[in-house]
């Protein structure tokens, strides 16, 4: 299985998949191909000194489908199997989506479907909420929405800032991205409704 890596930013997620991969705990998989819409994107050095392909497909000054158009494109050509959102700071077009139907998993940091969006960690904090976390999902045509893999929950603590609970759930978001990929990859779970579970 050929994974594609989106990114925008530091590209901590892309590491811990690539982590996971090389240490042998996330078998059956390689990363084809990092892609970011942003050229100085932390994560694309470091893909590139780790010997992987890292492409920059700059969105600026071009419509977004002329845009997806060559994503998509570079996507096909390195026979990605499935895309990884790791921190891809643009939203996605049904041009896309449709492109690799079933075939996109997202990770946001907070356990949706609260606090979708930016800053969810700052707006779970802000919000009171006791227990905040993360979640990996299949993407589908509404922002940070589509089917669960999986969740992981953090306690919000009385001493906790949106800093410290950032970190956290970072820290949190660093194993569930290898773990529902083992899930995926595995073959044994299925959609069923709204559930990802065990196929029986
Ligand atoms: C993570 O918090 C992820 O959940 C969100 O964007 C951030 C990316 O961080 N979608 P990194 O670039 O993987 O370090």
């Amino acid at each position: 299985m050929k994974l594609g890596v989106l990114l925008s930013g530091r590209g901590s997620n892309f590491v811990a998949i690539a982590d996971a991969i090389a240490d042998g705990s996330l078998e059956g998989c390689s990363i084809a191909v990092v892609l970011s819409n942003l050229p100085d994107a932390g994560g694309l050095a470091i893909a590139r000194e780790r010997g992987i392909e890292a492409i920059a497909i700059s969105g600026k000054g071009i419509p977004r489908e002329e845009h997806e158009a060559k994503m998509i494109a570079t996507l096909l050509e390195h026979e990605v199997d499935l895309v990884c959102l790791a921190g891809y700071m643009r939203i996605l077009t049904p041009q896309f989506i449709r492109a690799f139907q079933n075939r996109i998993l997202n990770i946001h940091p907070s356990l949706l479907p609260s606090f979708p969006g930016t800053h969810a960690q700052q707006q779970a904090f802000e919000y009171g909420a006791k227990i905040a976390g993360c979640t990996v999902h299949f993407v589908d045509e509404e922002v940070d929405h589509g089917v669960i893999v999986l969740q992981r929950a953090v306690a919000v603590e009385d001493t906790d800032t949106a800093e410290t609970l950032a970190e956290r759930i970072l820290h949190e978001e660093h194993a569930a991205y290898p773990e529902a990929l083992r899930r995926v990859l595995s073959g044994a779970y299925t959609v069923e409704g709204r559930r990802y579970i065990a196929r029986s």
